[in-house]
């Protein structure tokens, strides 16, 4: 058959042919233009009371809320592993939730246990504090709500002693969640007038009010509590140039790094401030883009490991510095072989 094919004349092309650097694995990994190692993967953690406590997350297959003590186990597992910084997230006991979120700077709370249980076992490893009152208030809502409506300078004065109780147990890095107006840098005039000025702040600079959140909000507790959804604070999907607007009010107010949340979807917004900002990017590969990649492998519809490698390096080529993921540990372990 073949000897009759007809071999077309290519002339025009003038000798560029772009599959030639394609053809061999050798060849593939020189011109490789994207890297992936355990250092680009921070790994997020549900955390719950109790000991020796592990419970599963129904929309989040494979991942697990853990006790204080087994964040501790994970957190040397991620340490040995070559993963840089663990994300917190407090599941908060039922009882402790409140109108006013007072839990928040509580500095006994389930949040500072884990910080200065991890800190102190596990030195050697960077521990992000996510701060934002839906991990800690009544209705799951990111700030104080009075009439219906998210009061944004209060919360931001709520959101400071949440910070300040964190830094003291042991967190590296301040993450606000809440896209509230001026919270960088309040959290950062409080930081350094206690003496933490060598505190990093990652905010959640382009945070957009997602669907992609849900399995996080089963994971957290917050999900049946949510009246209403958070589009007064997070931001339109459908907007871009008001990211980079932003990114770059927190970067003036001292944010130190700052974050594109959800991931995959959003990639364009990192590839804009990759572009237009001179500081380290991060993006948060969200629980519902976890759950699709797992779902979808479960039904046989991808190759799971293959579109996890695909999605993360996506990341890499978009710009982002590194990627919070619930595959890290499993990943940098991968990579690491
Ligand atoms: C809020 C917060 C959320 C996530 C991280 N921090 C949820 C929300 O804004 O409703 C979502 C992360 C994920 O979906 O994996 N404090």
């Amino acid at each position: 058959m073949a000897e009759n094919w007809h071999k077309h004349d290519m002339d025009f092309l003038g000798g560029r042919r772009l599959r030639r650097t394609r053809r061999t694995a050798w060849s593939r990994a020189m011109v490789r233009e994207s890297v992936l190692t355990p250092a680009d993967l921070i790994w997020p953690l549900f955390v719950i009371e109790g000991q020796n406590e592990k419970t599963a997350i129904r929309t989040m297959p494979g991942v697990e809320r853990l006790s204080i003590d087994l964040c501790v186990e994970a957190a040397k597992a991620a340490r040995d592993a070559g993963i840089p910084a663990l994300a917190l997230f407090p599941n908060t006991p039922d009882h402790l939730r409140s109108e006013n979120g007072a839990e928040a700077y509580n500095p006994d709370n389930l949040m500072c246990r884990t910080l200065s249980a991890i800190k102190s076992a596990v030195p050697e490893i960077g521990l992000i504090a996510d701060v934002a009152l839906d991990e800690y208030s009544s209705d799951g809502q990111d700030g104080l709500v009075r009439d219906g409506e998210i009061l944004n300078d209060e919360t931001v004065s709520v959101m400071i002693r949440s910070a300040l109780a964190q830094a003291k147990a042991g967190a590296d890095i301040i993450a606000p969640s809440d896209m509230m107006d001026g919270r960088v840098a309040a959290i950062r005039e409080a930081l350094d007038g206690e003496g933490h000025e060598h505190l990093q702040i990652m905010s959640y600079a382009a945070k957009y009010a997602s669907f992609y959140y849900g399995p996080f909000r089963e994971a957290v507790g917050t999900g049946s509590r949510l009246r209403g959804d958070k589009r007064t604070y997070q931001m339109d999907y459908a907007n871009s140039d008001e990211a980079l607007r932003e990114i770059e009010q927190d970067i003036a107010e001292g944010a130190d790094s700052i974050m594109v949340k959800p991931g995959l979807p959003y990639l364009d917004i990192v590839r804009r401030a990759k572009d237009n900002f001179n500081v380290p990017i991060y993006a948060y590969q969200v629980s519902g883009e976890y759950a699709m990649i797992e779902f979808a492998a479960a039904a046989g519809a991808i190759d799971r490991k293959g579109a996890i490698l695909e999605s993360l390096y996506a990341f890499k080529r978009a710009g982002a510095n590194g990627v919070l993921s619930y595959y890290a540990l499993e990943v940098a372990r991968e990579l690491g072989r």
